[in-house]
């Protein structure tokens, strides 16, 4: 009973062949004379075709959507006229159920196939079937496909990959969204960001990237908002800022490319987000002493979190930054962000100094994907910041020294992949984009 040959479901021309396979029932119709299933297994579709006594066995009544299968059968193409995954079928002539399934399967993993945004608590305890889902599927693939081409686009432009400490004993980007634990005896947190780590290689290593998770405690429910999330962050050395934009440019098109040279790939973006291209270069550019002039232009004025017209110094909320990115419809390099609403680390311009050499990149449905900086590479200037910001000097010292022992221009930034992701996959919520959600009040399955 054993096959021809042992497939896996993507793999291309096996028609002609008896083959087995394995996997677990998608869709299920079951007619007088045949049963058709459609089989998935991670790699592929396939359709199953069970004719005469197969049908009326025993085991047939165990199938439901998620039964685990193993099938042994001839491959041929589908007959002209019908249609099937790839155009081919499987006539199976002996099958084994493996494992069996409830019925009720089939009423979780396609509902949330048919709606994303819908994410009730219901959705989320059933996260690992939703995970089944064609939907959810192809969106972890994308994400899959999406970490390894930035791995690929950094080692062409040789950045070399660190792997930066999770437990930590210093902020990066304000004291209200840390996670603080007990770490034998002593205060730590769980990450923001590794930036201020990335900093400290790049004099032996040059510039340098890593992919870790970053940790954030965000005390409010958004579409774009984990408290866990995959943060890709990568440190520029003796650059200026005009450079960091320009890297910032090559590498989201580099990664554009290279997805969609991937035809497996470019198949499931196609389906998730049929008008998606590389975006053109270079990007839109905009200050955003510009971007506040913008918003209060508008008819009707784009107001600020207070409801008034928005002035020198305020942050852009959430709310209205996407209905910006949106109006504009294209990537937008936002820059020049006033000192106050910023991060300690960040260098001054010097034509301008209440303003940062900083910049996010927004992206239509999204917003904020990228933010990134130069940073502060006086040794003096950046005491003073510890001391505005009420930090304590003493625990960054490491961090300081960096500028005490050959100080350099550098800039860098951190990428938000499930953010990066729902942009591609034009998903509502960054939730959709991640294998198990955390954010406030969510910590299972
Ligand atoms: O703008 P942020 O806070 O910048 C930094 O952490 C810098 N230290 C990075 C650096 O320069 N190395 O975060 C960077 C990006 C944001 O643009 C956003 O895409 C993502 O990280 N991000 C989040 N994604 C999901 N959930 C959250 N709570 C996020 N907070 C930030
Ligand atoms: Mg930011």
């Amino acid at each position: 009973l054993i096959g021809d040959k042992d497939v896996t479901l993507g793999e291309g021309e096996v028609k002609g062949t008896r083959v087995k396979v394995s996997g677990r029932i998608h869709r299920l119709r079951q007619q007088k004379q045949a049963t058709f299933l459609t089989l998935i297994d991670g790699y592929g579709h396939l359709q199953c075709v069970l004719a005469g006594d197969l049908t009326r066995t025993y085991d047939a009544l165990l199938f439901a959507q998620g039964t685990s299968l193993t099938l042994y059968g001839e491959m041929r193409k589908v007959p002209e006229g019908q249609s099937a995954p790839d155009n081919r079928e499987l006539h199976v002539d002996y099958y084994r159920v493996i494992g069996k399934s409830p019925s009720d399967a089939d009423a979780i993993t396609n509902r949330v196939s048919a709606q994303q945004d819908q994410w009730d608590a219901q959705m989320l305890d059933n996260r690992h079937l939703v995970l089944r889902g064609d939907t959810a599927s192809s969106v972890m693939k994308v994400r899959s496909a999406v970490e390894w081409a930035f791995a690929k686009a950094y080692r062409e432009l040789k950045f070399t990959k660190i792997s930066p400490p999770a437990f930590v004993q210093t902020q990066v980007e304000g004291g209200s969204t840390l996670f603080g634990l007990d770490y034998y005896g002593e205060r730590a947190y769980l990450t923001q960001s590794s930036q201020l780590y990335l900093e400290t290689a790049i004099p032996s290593l040059g510039n340098v990237y890593c992919i870790e998770k970053s940790f954030r405690a965000e005390k409010s429910l958004t579409r774009r908002h984990l408290s866990e999330y995959t943060h890709v962050e990568a440190e520029l050395d003796f650059i200026e800022f005009e450079d960091l934009l320009v890297h910032l440019e090559e590498m989201i098109s580099r990664v554009i490319t290279t997805l969609l040279e991937d035809k497996e790939i470019a198949g499931y973006i196609k389906e998730l987000n049929p008008e998606f291209k590389v975006p053109s270069r270079p990007f839109k550019r905009m200050r955003y002493s510009d971007a506040i002039d913008w918003l209060n232009a508008q008819d009707p004025p784009i107001l600020n979190e207070e409801g008034n017209p928005h002035v020198f110094g305020d942050d852009i909320a959430e709310a209205a930054e996407r209905r910006m990115t949106d109006i504009i419809n294209l990537p937008i390099f936002l820059t020049h962000f006033p000192a106050e609403i910023k991060s300690f680390y960040m260098k001054k311009e010097e034509a301008d100094l209440r303003c940062t050499e900083s910049v996010d990149v927004l992206m239509p449905g999204v917003g904020e994907i990228v933010g990134g900086s130069m940073r502060m590479e006086d040794y003096d200037e950046l005491i003073g910041a510890y001391k505005r910001e009420g930090m304590s000097i003493d625990d960054y010292y490491w961090y300081t020294e960096q500028r005490k022992y050959g100080t350099s221009p550098h800039g860098g930034y951190g990428l938000g992949l499930e953010r990066f992701v729902a942009w591609i996959c034009k998903q509502h919520s960054i939730r959709t984009c991640c294998l198990y959600p955390r954010f406030m009040g969510r910590c299972k399955p």
